[in-house]
């Protein structure tokens, strides 16, 4: 069902006790909202994050994991490992991954049948480059990317997935989409998906927007009709930030 969705991807910052501080911190002063708050922190702090924010709305999950579901892949870690310590969500074809370990759409695809085949839910990003963008083939990139990816799944399976739109060009750069960008991105995504499989399947889907987001910029954002919550990098490090994206929704 459709939801808002704050979600922090910390990507590789805060050792324990920095998480530990910024949880701290959080659990006193969350504000009340409709949204799901999510996090995604190291692997290492994820244990004392689940156990830390258990009793409270907020989601511990994981940045990354292996499409195997066990074997000889030295610093892996698999769908399994994930959930003996309480997470229930992964974030799976960041630009990140794709960009400097070289996952393709077709790692992609495996990761994603073997989250699901472990009852894990997932945040799947999409997103062009500036030279794509530049070249106006951006639409056409991130049809591609849903297509090789995702468009195998049963139409069932999208409960379980949130999209998140991140343009490789605003992520950690400060240069933003415009709302006005996002939203026609967003609104194609969903197009796209209603093409593929059905109305009620599209509008079900949360399409997070990433990609230097900030207590400035969030709320424009947000209020896009397409757009239903963020995927921050940067601006969720800082508590007192990360508490502002979550008003901002
Ligand atoms: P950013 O990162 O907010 O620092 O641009 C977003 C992301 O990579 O998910």
């Amino acid at each position: 069902m459709r939801k808002n969705i704050i979600a922090a991807n910390w990507k590789m910052y805060k050792n324990l006790a920095e998480a530990n501080d910024f949880f701290t911190f959080l659990i006193e002063k969350l504000p009340k909202t409709k949204a799901e708050i999510l996090i995604a922190p190291s692997f290492t702090s994820l244990w004392h994050a689940f156990e830390t924010t258990r009793e409270y709305p907020v989601e511990i999950i994981a940045q990354n994991m292996h499409q195997e579901e066990q074997g000889a892949f030295t610093g892996e870690i698999s769908a399994a490992m994930l959930k003996s310590v309480g997470i229930q969500r992964v974030i799976l074809g960041h630009s990140e991954r794709r960009e400097y370990f070289g996952e393709t759409d077709a790692t992609l695809k495996a990761k994603v049948e073997t989250a699901l085949k472990n009852d894990m839910k997932i945040i799947f990003c999409i997103g062009e480059k500036l030279e794509q963008r530049k070249a106006n083939t951006h639409f056409e990139l991130v049809q591609h990317q849903l297509q090789n990816a995702l468009f195998q799944l049963d139409k069932n399976d999208w409960q379980h997935i949130v999209l998140a739109y991140e343009p490789v060009w605003a992520i950690g750069t400060g240069e933003t989409a415009s709302p006005e960008q996002a939203q026609e991105m967003h609104q194609f995504i969903r197009k796209t998906i209603a093409n593929y499989y059905d109305l009620e399947t599209a509008n079900g889907i949360s399409i997070l927007y990433g990609g230097s987001v900030k207590p400035t910029n969030a709320q424009a954002l947000f209020s896009q009709p397409d757009i239903d919550g963020g995927l921050v990098g940067g601006a969720s490090l800082d508590v007192d930030s990360f508490i502002e994206l979550i008003k901002a929704i």
